[in-house]
């Protein structure tokens, strides 16, 4: 089949086929975009006179697309002797299990798959071929040959319900959304410090005790000193409800992962059982967020404890993976625990890294007798990787190329392209997150197979998967906002063919998917209108860039105090100090996104020569040096802009050299000061001019909650240089998050005056 251009723009066509009204798509543009497709002449018209045609095992994807029909277009199926047909049938031929084709003719759907799978991706993919809504009128389903497979045979979004509870009816949406988006896996993540979330017959205290916390910590758990909520917070899934949600995802052909964590992540069965930790000693459902010393001591008795837990779980999931966890786990309590010790020497192991590893080691044993395997994140390699284990990489990708060079099965899920946790705006008014930034278009260009895998290694990797974890998520609604539409892209990532992709026309396709998901009542972050803004620098030339994601329509803009009208063209001189405002308006002059404004200070240190002894930590450089005389300021709430440049721990001496002699008697500047993310204001700084012993220095002053700001005022000067030297603040005191370690210096644009 040919690979034809993929968005048809057709003009909504109104018209008459077999006497009755019909409406059509404006655009065709499927996601995740298919391997093949080609557009042909003509429509099928979705009326009455059907005949549902499909072989046995295919039977249950035809009545969910009939069901679908007569739910969303209120059409009932009363076909005649001469009728237009849709057609399921099986064939071997299709050789990916997932695969499937699908031929849309003037009489005649056609689906052809090897099973039930691809049969449900083809409907899938005929949905959105489909107009959201009738509006009465029949549907013309564009004539079109598609066959598709995907690239990954993983396509997974997990989810996080221990630090946050989530209704089934929730967990159904959840599941049906990512089932649209043809991912074929829920990695449900059940047990956490702060609460136990799946009943577990044998031990009722799981569900009495660890399914609950006595309150909750309010605010970012940087935000010091540490406050919380004073409300019990929990609940648990019955095994009812869990066979509910694991038959209701397997008619969205998704299998469900789930997560029982051990060694670490476990103070909630802890507390409900305090045996199970090293100590003994009576301990709380955690209240606040973090990794914790309390996590299982590797007795005998816990084991039994777990095997029982893994019994009833298995005999609820039918997958083939169990998740154990693995992660975080601090060896703090087993350094200190004379059972651990003996084990560590009576096993002959290298130390508590290798009794981690003794420890799933030995749970993969017993998983295995119950014909499962077991996935782990990436600290599982940590002390020797259990035999049949697959690898969650998480921490970079650094675990997935270890384990796919061992010849491990690997899932990728590293934070930089795959938490969704992460903010995915720097607008300042995003509402809270862990941290981080991973805007859509980044997680579109992520490229699941690791660079330094052979092509027989990257044979390994199975997918990828997309995070979800819940600490600064209460309600379901923020986890859609934070989910979507970062699974869109994800799900284009694990499904499309790399020479497929393309993030422009995938922006044009989310722009109608947006309205399916408006539909579906999915609350997700809305970017598309979002205007950014980038101030270029071309041989002292300063201009100021704008755009958008969707470039669908105009960006207006404004440089004085007027609401912005001027319609956007070329990038916008700048000859002086300025705030620019901008703006997407429809052809009714209606906005479309929120007002974007940036102020500029043309500053004289604009355009200087700017020198920096130390090298930015490389996460926290992401505008380099020139980002601190560009005339910006950075976010007042959040460092991780292009504007801040973080250093970890280092005394930072800053070099600004100018062209001609400047006449400047002032230096301000400003410091991050978020003391609980270890961040530390520097006490004072000092400033050296033209080379001159001569110094002057001047306190910095906390100005607010997160920044602290300086001012340097020397005689009037004519300037040829001017040296800065900024110590670190020293070493973090007693009593504070980091005690004892060397903090961050964050530094803000240099303003000369
Ligand atoms: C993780 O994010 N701790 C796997
Ligand atoms: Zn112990």
């Amino acid at each position: 089949m040919k690979h034809s251009n993929y968005l048809l723009f057709l003009i909504i066509s109104l018209f008459f086929s077999c006497e009755q009204e019909t409406i059509q798509l404006k655009e065709i543009g499927i996601i995740p975009k298919p391997l093949f497709q080609e557009i042909n002449k003509g429509v099928f018209v979705l009326d009455e006179n059907i005949r549902f045609i499909s072989d046995t095992e295919l039977n249950e994807v035809s009545d969910y697309l009939k069901l679908y029909i007569k739910e969303n277009y209120q059409v009932s199926f009363t076909p005649q002797k001469e009728s237009k047909k849709i057609v399921f049938t099986s064939n071997d031929s299709i050789s990916n299990e997932e695969g499937y084709e699908l031929k849309i003719e003037e009489n005649s759907i056609l689906i052809t798959s090897k099973n039930s799978k691809g049969a449900f991706y083809a409907v899938q993919s005929l949905l959105q071929l489909m107009p959201i809504k009738s509006n009465g009128l029949a549907i013309a389903i564009p004539c079109l040959e598609l066959q598709d497979e995907p690239q990954f045979k993983y396509r997974g979004m997990h989810l996080d319900v221990g630090r946050h509870f989530f209704s089934v009816d929730f967990i159904k949406k959840y599941i049906d959304l990512i089932a649209r988006l043809k991912m074929n896996t829920f990695h449900w993540h059940l047990t956490e410090d702060q609460g136990w979330r799946i009943e577990i017959k044998k031990y009722p205290k799981l569900q009495e005790i660890a399914a609950f916390r006595n309150e909750t910590l309010v605010g970012h758990y940087n935000d010091q000193p540490h406050k919380f909520d004073g409300k019990k917070y929990g609940g648990f899934y019955t095994q009812e409800q869990i066979k509910e949600v694991v038959a209701y995802a397997n008619t969205r052909q998704v299998t469900i992962i789930p997560e029982i964590e051990m060694p670490g992540h476990s103070q909630a069965a802890i507390a409900a059982y305090p045996s199970l930790g090293c100590t003994g000693e009576q301990v709380e459902v955690a209240t606040k967020w973090g990794v914790f010393d309390e996590v299982y001591c590797p007795k005998e008795s816990t084991f039994k404890f777990l095997e029982d837990v893994i019994d009833e779980v298995v005999a609820l999931f039918p997958g083939k993976y169990i998740h154990i966890g693995g992660d975080e786990a601090p060896k703090t309590n087993w350094k200190k625990c004379a059972h651990c010790q003996k084990l560590i020497k009576k096993e002959g192991l290298k130390d508590e890294h290798g009794l981690q590893s003794y420890f799933i080691a030995r749970m993969e044993k017993y998983i295995n007798t119950k014909g499962k395997q077991i996935i782990g994140w990436d600290e599982i390699l940590e002390g020797g990787l259990a035999p049949n284990a697959t690898v969650m990489s998480w921490r970079g990708t650094t675990g997935a190329i270890e384990a796919a060079k061992e010849g491990h099965d690997v899932i990728l899920t590293p934070g930089s392209h795959c938490y969704f946790d992460h903010y995915q705006a720097d607008n300042e008014n995003e509402p809270l997150a862990i941290g981080g930034f991973l805007p859509l278009e980044k997680v579109y260009h992520f490229n699941p197979i690791p660079e330094e895998l052979t092509d027989k290694e990257a044979t390994y990797v199975l997918g990828a998967q997309g995070n979800v974890w819940t600490e600064y998520m209460q309600t379901e609604k923020q986890v859609e906002y934070m989910a979507f539409p970062r699974v869109v892209a994800l799900s284009e990532v694990v499904w499309s063919s790399p020479e497929n992709k393309n993030y422009t026309d995938f922006i044009n396709r989310l722009e109608q998917y947006q309205k399916r998901l408006d539909q579906l009542d999915v609350n997700y972050a809305n970017h598309m209108y979002s205007v950014k803004g980038e101030l270029k620098n071309t041989e002292g030339n300063l201009t100021y860039q704008l755009n958008a994601t969707s470039s669908s329509y105009p960006i207006y803009y404004a440089t004085d105090e007027s609401a912005p009208s001027k319609l956007y063209v070329n990038p916008i001189p700048v000859d002086s100090s300025m705030t620019i405002k901008a703006v997407i308006l429809d052809s009714n002059a209606i906005a479309l996104g929120a007002v974007f404004q940036q102020k500029i200070n043309l500053h004289k240190g604009v355009g200087a020569k700017i020198l920096i002894d130390k090298k930015p930590h490389p996460t926290y450089n992401a505008g380099g040096k020139n980002a601190l005389i560009n005339g910006i300021s950075g976010n007042n709430k959040r460092y991780g802009d292009k504007e801040w440049l973080g250093f970890s721990g280092e005394d930072i001496e800053i070099t600004i050299k100018f062209e001609n002699p400047t006449n400047i008697n002032t230096i301000t500047t400003r410091f991050f000061n978020a003391n609980g993310q270890w961040i530390y204001a520097p006490k004072r700084v000092t400033v050296y001019v033209n080379d001159d012993d001569s110094a002057y220095s001047a306190d910095v002053s906390v100005t607010d909650d997160l920044t602290a700001k300086v001012a340097v005022k020397f005689k009037n000067t004519m300037v040829t240089s001017i040296r800065l030297k900024i110590p670190s603040y020293g070493i973090i005191p007693e009593g504070k998050q980091g005690a004892g370690h060397k903090p961050w210096t964050f530094i803000d644009e240099i303003i000369l005056e």
